[in-house]
């Protein structure tokens, strides 16, 4: 499924970080790739992320329950006003996560996952924003959206423990949504979606921007391990000074210096960006094949036309080097890639179908590296297609 009715320029130029868009049914031909069934059968699997949100109708109450489910739970539910949340289920449904395909135009690094929602007549999250941009697609049946206004952290919350939802909602936009449509919300936009009629079910693309907070603290934490106890401040040729209470301003400089010395180190700043942005949702879902793979059957699956496919929980990115090379990271490893080898990266890193041309079938270091990313379980062959 192509967006054929959307510009892409004008909608990175005037929306995207910016402001809330719908964009009416652009889809050339729009087919939803899940029954209200199939979700809740995920929700009933173990290892698969799933949230239940129920209007109890009495002041205003909202309950949270984390999954996976009995299958019981949904039968109990009734019929109106409560929201089943199934997260990255583009992992699991390859039609789910082929609705990502549209959106490249932001790059693969942002990318966080696809969340499908269902909900009941008058179900919903409740009024909330979120730290990052999202494409709202409406699968099946109706959801009225309310946009509001620009929140932070210092936003009022309605007391409760585990939703986030906000006090005060000053809605300045609303639309009903229909099966295809698209609402894209920018972070921090309040919002609150309420399902009308009996099936609304509600495709999330949603983005990521790593925290200024966890970039300093998990590469810190990296850098931690690398550092000696005896790489330490030393004074040599100290000067006296006026008053020992004082920290000189030589003393902070030489100080402060032992810090950018290693923050300030981009090369290494990028190659472990690379890695802790490229490890997986997940990772502790394992989705290696049973038997690793050598060169030569490799060669003879590939020669044969079989098609090869990144795994859908995987990602991939690649950082050009100075050099004639590229840094790929795929699920928080890195591979550094010369000659023909950067081929293949900007083929893993550019399409989900990987298409292998002669010259990469000949080449040894290519196929080892497919082989490398065939065993830790980054790429598969779709023995069925
Ligand atoms: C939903 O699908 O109901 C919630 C999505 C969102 O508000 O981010
Ligand atoms: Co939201």
């Amino acid at each position: 499924m192509q967006l054929t009715n959307f510009d892409i320029d004008v909608f990175l130029r005037d929306y995207w970080q910016q402001k809330p868009l719908l964009i009416k049914n652009p889809w050339d031909s729009w087919n939803a790739p899940l029954e209200p069934d199939d979700l809740a059968g995920l929700a009933c699997e173990e290892g698969v992320e799933s949230r239940l949100v129920t209007q109890t109708g009495v002041c205003d109450g909202w309950k949270l329950e984390h999954g996976p489910f009995p299958e019981t739970r949904f039968s109990q539910l009734g019929a109106r006003q409560w929201t089943l949340l199934v997260q990255a289920v583009d992992h699991y449904v390859p039609e789910v996560a082929a609705l990502i395909e549209p959106f490249r135009f932001i790059p693969n690094w942002r990318i966080d996952d696809i969340m499908v929602s269902y909900a009941t007549d008058g179900g919903g999250v409740g009024p909330h924003f979120d730290q990052y941009d999202v494409f709202l697609i409406q699968g099946l049946g109706q959801r009225r959206w309310q946009v509001g206004q620009l929140c932070d952290e210092n936003s009022a919350l309605q007391p409760h423990e585990d939703l986030r939802l906000l006090a005060n909602f000053d809605a300045t936009d609303e639309w009903i949504c229909e099966s295809g449509d698209i609402l894209y919300v920018p972070p921090g936009i309040a919002h609150n979606g309420v399902a009308i009629g009996e099936h609304s079910m509600t495709y999330s693309v949603g983005f990521r921007a790593p925290s200024r907070s966890e970039l300093i603290g998990y590469w810190a934490d990296d850098l931690l391990a690398e550092l000696k106890d005896d790489d330490r401040y030393g004074d040599p040729k100290l000067k006296t000074q006026e008053n020992p209470g004082e920290i000189s301003q030589d003393a902070i400089d030489r100080l402060h210096q032992m810090m950018i010395e290693k923050m300030g180190d981009r090369a290494a700043f990028a190659r472990w960006f690379g890695q802790y942005n490229s490890t997986r949702k997940y990772p502790d879902v394992d989705w290696r094949e049973e038997q690793p793979i050598g060169i030569e059957k490799l060669r003879e699956y590939l020669t044969d036309g079989m098609p090869l496919h990144r795994s859908p929980a995987s990602r991939f990115s690649f950082i050009r080097q100075e050099a004639n090379s590229v840094l790929l990271f795929v699920d928080g490893e890195e591979f550094s890639c010369t000659d023909e080898n950067i081929t293949l990266a900007e083929i893993v890193c550019g399409h989900d179908n990987i298409i292998i041309d002669e010259n990469l079938l000949r080449s040894d270091s290519a196929m080892a590296l497919i082989a490398k990313l065939y065993g830790q379980g980054s790429v598969y062959f779709d023995q069925e297609d």
